[in-house]
């Protein structure tokens, strides 16, 4: 076992699959340092603390009924965060407090860091006198985003078909089209939220990001400038640590046979995340666009993707069956592994960041078909920026999907992607190296 350095380190992760990947990982990368974990952590999306036997771990209060967790899966994820932020301030106060008064000279606590979705978490910690250190789990261009994107969601809610692929001035790459897909339908209830952040991140003591100067160099700059702390970006965390460990899903582990009898690069991976919702329609044009593209392929329905369907018993008997000769659905996968198996050949994607991250540290070319928020910025930059995938353009639709995988998996523009992938793929390796 590694040396212990006599601090520990109180984590607080946000209870979504993206944000307790990152924090968990964050975990094992400073207990390899010498650091002693604690995770205080809600009921919801509770992480599973025999997984990580050498970290301390503590429930609180959320707040939440046993309805509103077990109909989760279905329900409006901004909703249910905005609710646990008010009822989990108390509970986590008292928690927090208790380990200060409890903590031993021999072991001294020596910072909380949080996600920066939590929104009392800074006024908690300056009242217990404790450094608070912020983890954004998601791209630093998009957090500096945050003081101007009220202003954008006004100035940009209705724009006419002529300008929609306007480029957006004040947030490159994105176009004017975009904006209103990062906001959904009820944008406007963001805008306290966004402004908190923006507020509590300026009175931390720092900012760690999952994510590198060679994916973002002037904006990992620019953070600096707007939140004025120290900021820390160490690499995509997956590269140190898998993301497997943290899995709230049961992974299921006929993937990787599945995929060993495939051809290298044959198989198109489709996931959509943790948070993401798709119609009926929606679902049923990727299921015909993935059977009419003739190729294998491993496609993550997780419950409750599909609004007003338990899993996939919308496929008609008929799809299941040509869906069948060719793919396999599973409800979770372990998709770190799945990505770096030898069968995969490209990942349709909602580009949250993990994901993106994950696809091209393993090299895998995306489609990219963003839900919103974050994933609108991550899918622009991989399509239009670096250029190591396709964009849908919001076109859910069966002919849309079977041409993207056929463009991406058969044809020379799919090669080129996947030239320009393994030279960003080398770059963001390289980082990862030199800060080890
Ligand atoms: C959310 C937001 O959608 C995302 O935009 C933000 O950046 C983080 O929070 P999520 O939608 O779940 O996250 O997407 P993503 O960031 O890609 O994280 C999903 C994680 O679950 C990844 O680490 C991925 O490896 C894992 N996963 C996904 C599995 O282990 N198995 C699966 O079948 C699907």
């Amino acid at each position: 076992m590694e040396k212990r350095n006599g601090l520990r380190v109180i984590l607080f992760p946000l209870p979504l699959q993206g944000c307790i990947n990152p924090m968990l990982q964050l975990a094992n990368i400073l207990h390899s340092r010498g650091f002693s974990i604690t995770v205080i952590h809600t009921r919801f999306n509770a992480p599973k603390a025999s997984s990580h036997p050498l970290f301390t771990f503590l429930q609180i209060s959320d707040g939440l009924s046993e309805s509103q967790i077990n109909d989760a899966p279905t329900s409006n994820v901004m909703s249910l965060l905005a609710q646990i932020n008010c009822s989990t301030e108390s509970p986590f106060r008292d928690c927090l407090r208790k380990l200060l008064v409890e903590s031993q000279e021999s072991e001294k606590i020596s910072c909380l860091i949080d996600d920066c979705g939590w929104l009392f978490t800074q006024s908690v910690s300056e009242s217990l006198n404790l450094p608070r250190l912020v983890l954004c789990t998601f791209k630093a261009t998009f957090l500096n985003a945050y003081p101007i994107l009220p202003l954008l969601r006004t100035k940009y809610l209705h724009v006419s078909a002529s300008e929609a692929e306007d480029p957006v001035l004040e947030f490159p790459p994105l176009q004017k089209r975009d904006i209103s897909r990062i906001f959904g339908k009820e944008g406007e209830k963001l805008d306290p939220v966004l402004r908190i952040v923006v507020e509590t991140t300026i009175r931390s003591s720092g900012l760690i990001f999952m994510s590198c100067e060679e994916l973002e160099k002037d904006s990992l700059t620019l953070a600096k400038e707007i939140y004025k702390v120290p900021i820390f970006a160490i690499g995509p965390f997956h590269s140190y640590f898998s993301a497997s460990s943290s899995s709230l899903f049961k992974q299921d582990e006929t993937c990787i046979p599945w995929l060993d009898n495939q051809e290298d690069k044959s198989v198109i991976y489709v996931s959509l995340g943790s948070v993401v919702n798709i119609t009926e329609t929606e679902f049923l044009d990727i299921a015909c666009g993935l059977s009419n593209s003739k190729h294998p392929f491993l496609w993550v329905v997780r419950p409750g993707l599909v609004l007003g369907a338990k899993w996939i018993e919308p496929l008609s008997e008929g799809i299941m069956r040509s869906l069948e000769e060719k793919g396999k659905i599973v409800k979770w996968a372990p998709q770190q592994e799945v990505l770096a198996h030898r069968a995969i050949g490209g990942f349709l994607t909602h580009n949250g960041w993990n994901s993106t991250l994950e696809s091209i540290c393993e090299g895998v070319p995306m489609i990219c078909l963003p839900g919103g928020l974050d994933q609108m910025l991550n899918s622009r930059f991989v399509s239009d920026i670096w250029r190591v995938g396709i964009h849908s353009e919001g076109r859910i639709e069966k002919n849309e999907i079977e041409k993207a995988v056929k463009m991406l998996m058969v044809e020379s523009e799919g090669e080129k992607i996947r030239e320009r992938l393994k030279f960003l793929k080398d770059e963001v390796a390289r980082s990862v190296k030199h800060g080890d």
